[in-house]
Parts: C-alpha cells; structure tokens; sequence
C-alpha cells in the first residue's frame, strides 16, 4: 500500500524477510485502540468530520474481533489501514492516517505493550513476596545453619532466608514499579520524526490511552527505546535472583540435604530411573534466566549503534520484549505455586545445625561479651574446634582440660569456656542475636510485620495504575461506541 514511489512488489522471500506481521499479533489490539484514539482526536479537532471518524472507528471496532494471521502487509499498521480503507471506503478510511506516522505508531503499541506487562509482572511479583513473607511466618522458629561458601557459618532460621529472597524481590518489584513511570508517556503525534503541521491534540490522544504525559521531543519519540533497555534489563535482574532462590532449592531438595521437599505437582521423573523425582520446573527457571539476558544483550546491541530517527532495526527489538514478558509472568506464577506447596523438613535442618560448628562466633561473642579481645576469642575458639574436629566430637563434648590446651597463655579461664560452652545453644544464638536484619529471634516477626505492609502498599498502588489504564480505556470505547450508534 505504500510503495507508490517504489517499482514492482517485494517478492515472497523478500516479503518474509522485511515483514514483522508474525511479530505483530502481541500489539495489534493496542494499534486498534490508538487508532481510535487518534480518529476521536482528528474529529475533536475538525480534521475530519463525524460521518468519516464514524465509519473509521466502525471498521477498527470491527477488526477487534478478526485479524487476519496472513497477509501481504509488511506489518500490523499497513494492514489494518488497508483493512480499514477497505471497510469504511477510500474517502473516509484514507484519512485515518493524517497527521502520524508508522514510527510513532509503533513506539506507541510498545509501550501500551509493556505498562500492561509492568502491571502485571508487579502484581505477580507481589503476590509471591507474600507467599514468601508467609512462609516466613509459618517458619519462624525453625533452624538452619546459615551457609558462606557452602560450608556452615552460623546458627540461622529459615523464615530469615525466605525474608531475604523477598527482600530481593521487593527491589526487582521496585524497579519495575519506578519504570512504568517512564514507559507511560505517549509517543503519539511525535510523527515520522519531526511532528506534523496539522493541528493535532497530542495531550487528548495520551489522555485517552490513559497515558500520564508525553515523550515529547518527536525525535526522541520515534527513535529511543531505553524503556524497553529498561525493562528489559529489570527482566534479566528479576530472573537473576529467582534463578539463584532456584538453585538453593534445588540443593535442598537433594537427598543429601533433604531440607524440603518439592509437591510431586512441581517436579519431573525420568524415563529410565523409577526413583526418579527431579526439580525441572526450577531448573528451567534457570535455563530460561539465560535467555532473558540474551534478550536483554540483543536489544542493548541493536540501540548502541543506530542513528537518530526510525531505522528498521528497530523492528527486531519488539522480538525480544514478547518472550522476555511470558517468561518472566509464567516463572513468578510457577514458582509461587511451587512455593506453596513445598514441605520443609524441620528435623533434617536441625539435624544440620547439631552436626557442625555454626555455634562457634556466639561463643566467640560470649567471651567478648566478658571483655575478652575479639582476635583472642576468635584465635581460642578456632584451635577448640579443630581439636574437637580431629577427635570427632561436638564442642559441647570437650573436657575442662582440654580446655586447657587452648587457654592457657591467655587470660581466658579453662573452667569460665567450659561454662560458656556449655551454655551457648543454637536457641541462646538466635535469642542473642538482636542487630538489625540479623537471624535473630526477635528481628524475623519485625521484618515481617514490615514487609506485609509494604506488599499491602505495593498492591494498592498496583491496582490503582491498572485501573487507571483500563478506566480510561472504557471511556475510549464508550465514545468510540457512542460514535458507532450515531452513524447508524
Ligand atoms: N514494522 C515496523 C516496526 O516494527 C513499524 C515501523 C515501520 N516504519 C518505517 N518507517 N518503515 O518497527
């Protein structure tokens, strides 16, 4: 349709090459809808008149419900223009078009594409920081040995580890939450590059949209797509940290840890091992982690380098943002799910706990507390535990004589250890612990009186942005439908 200054038709191969209509489907309803924001604004501003924004609006009313899959267009505007001209005739169809341009047509699609998204990443988000936080509570008093390099370092709880994936997420979710401010300005009338001469209303269509304000400059309009950087890179962040809550998971669903196990809901067997119970779906949250940074490397790449104004290129960034959004949504829903479902073994994670030396520091600390210097305390504790790890036996094992052994030269008292050894227990570590954030006993119901209030804040200011988009989008419809009555 828009070749008039071109010879011949683009053959099949080249067709296939340049079009982005199989990529389109995901923002052609969004197209439809600034279609017809666009036409209001071209009847609100006498461009056209009622009779041609009724039959316009008609035709792309229609189109809702049927677009076809294949065509010769090369992408969704082409074909819903034509689509439109050939429904509602030449005279009133080929006016659609005044006064915008496919490029920021595009840009437009893309971001009603992505605060959709945001909203709905956000509230998926939210609800598995909840989940967390009340796993946390139904967990609070069950220990664990808190790991550093895989090897045990202190008295921990579990509720403290759930507490701190949420606290992950609450970022990821923030991040999200801050940039939807950016994704929702209106890049509509920005024109081809450089705006248009015809009186246009650009606050009324970003108004309609349910758009908060505009991308102004019309250069900027048309060519950026940092907000899909943006967005992206939040993606691969997001994925990031659940892909490392996946892998924790995945060690303590192995027979040798044995600290939870996973509904058979959520997990796979093998086809030639009977035993088999294996944890994919948290594997493929890790496999599919990879590719959301390969999207987010792709889109990166194809900005660094382009010219001001639309170039083609651009077409291949939408192909990032579609799969980035399934995979981030349907990896929250699952592993919320799988969450849910999850059985923690609270004898096996004590059992850890009694096996090892986590209590070392808080006897360290306990002799600190009596005025011992930190670096002796630790130097004390250090040769105990490796004396009791030789002879195979737990700290609370040890002779006052051997006590002996390591406190002689110092100013610390074999008997006075011994005591304190004696009576430092995971339980007394976790009711000493009283910094802030630490695992201690006292901190896990603040943290998480705190972080239920903060989902409850998140979810409200969620639900308001979604129902700001959709309110306005129902006021869009009822003037497009009201319109449609009129011509008939
Ligand atoms: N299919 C194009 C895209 O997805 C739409 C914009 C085309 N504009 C142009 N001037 N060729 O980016």
């Amino acid at each position: 349709m828009y070749r008039s200054r071109l010879d011949g038709k683009l053959d099949d191969v080249t067709l296939e090459f340049l079009s982005s209509i199989s990529d389109d489907s995901a923002i052609a309803q969004y197209d439809i809808l600034g279609s017809q924001a666009h036409t209001l604004m071209l009847l609100e501003n006498k461009i056209i008149n009622k009779q041609e924004a009724a039959k316009i609006l008609h035709a792309l009313e229609k189109l809702k419900e049927n677009i076809p899959e294949k065509s010769e267009a090369e992408d969704i505007h082409e074909l819903i223009e034509s689509l439109v001209i050939k429904n509602a005739g030449k005279e009133a169809g080929g006016k659609m078009h005044t006064a915008r341009s496919r490029n920021d047509q595009v840009a437009l699609d893309i971001r009603m594409k992505i605060r959709d998204d945001i909203n709905m990443t956000c509230f998926c988000l939210n609800q598995i920081i909840e989940t967390l936080v009340d796993l946390a509570e139904k967990n609070k008093h069950v220990m664990m040995p808190l790991y550093t390099h895989m090897q045990q370092a202190q008295i921990g709880l579990f509720s403290h580890f759930l507490l701190a994936y949420a606290d992950a997420l609450f970022r990821d979710l923030d991040r999200f939450y801050v940039a939807y401010g950016r994704v929702n300005e209106s890049p509509l009338g920005a024109g081809p590059v450089g705006g248009t001469s015809i009186p246009i209303d650009r606050h009324s269509t970003a108004k309609m949209l349910g758009f908060k304000g505009l991308v102004e400059n019309s250069i900027d309009a048309t060519t950026s797509r940092d907000f899909v950087a943006e967005y992206l890179s939040n993606a691969a962040i997001l994925m990031t940290n659940l892909s490392r809550m996946a892998e924790d998971f995945i060690i303590w669903s192995t027979s040798e840890f044995s600290f939870i196990e996973l509904s058979d809901r959520f997990t796979s067997s093998s086809s030639v091992m009977p035993q088999k119970k294996n944890p994919d779906v948290l594997e493929l949250v890790r496999g599919k982690t990879s590719q959301v940074i390969g999207y987010q490397t792709a889109v990166l790449s194809s900005l660094k380098g382009l010219p001001s104004g639309y170039n083609r290129d651009l077409q291949q960034v939408k192909v990032s943002i579609w799969p980035t959004s399934k995979i981030i949504i349907s990896s929250l829903l699952v592993v919320n799910s799988l969450l849910k479902t999850m059985q923690v073994n609270e004898k096996k994670l004590r059992q850890a706990i009694d096996g090892g030396y986590s209590i070392s520091l808080d006897i360290a600390e306990a002799l600190v507390r009596k005025g011992i210097p930190f670096r002796n305390a630790h130097k004390v504790v250090g040769n105990l535990v490796q004396i009791a790890s030789h002879s195979k036996k737990s700290l609370l094992a040890m002779s006052v004589d051997e006590m002996k052994t390591v406190s002689s030269d110092n100013e610390i008292n074999a008997k006075e250890l011994h005591d304190i050894i004696q009576s430092t227990t995971p339980e007394s570590s976790l009711d000493t612990r009283k910094s802030q954030g630490s695992a201690g006993k006292y901190e896990q119901q603040r943290m998480i009186d705190n972080r239920k209030r903060k989902v409850q804040a998140y979810a409200i200011g969620t639900n308001k942005r979604t129902n700001e988009v959709r309110g306005a989008l129902d006021v869009l419809h009822n003037n497009v439908m009201s319109l449609d009555k009129s011509k008939s």
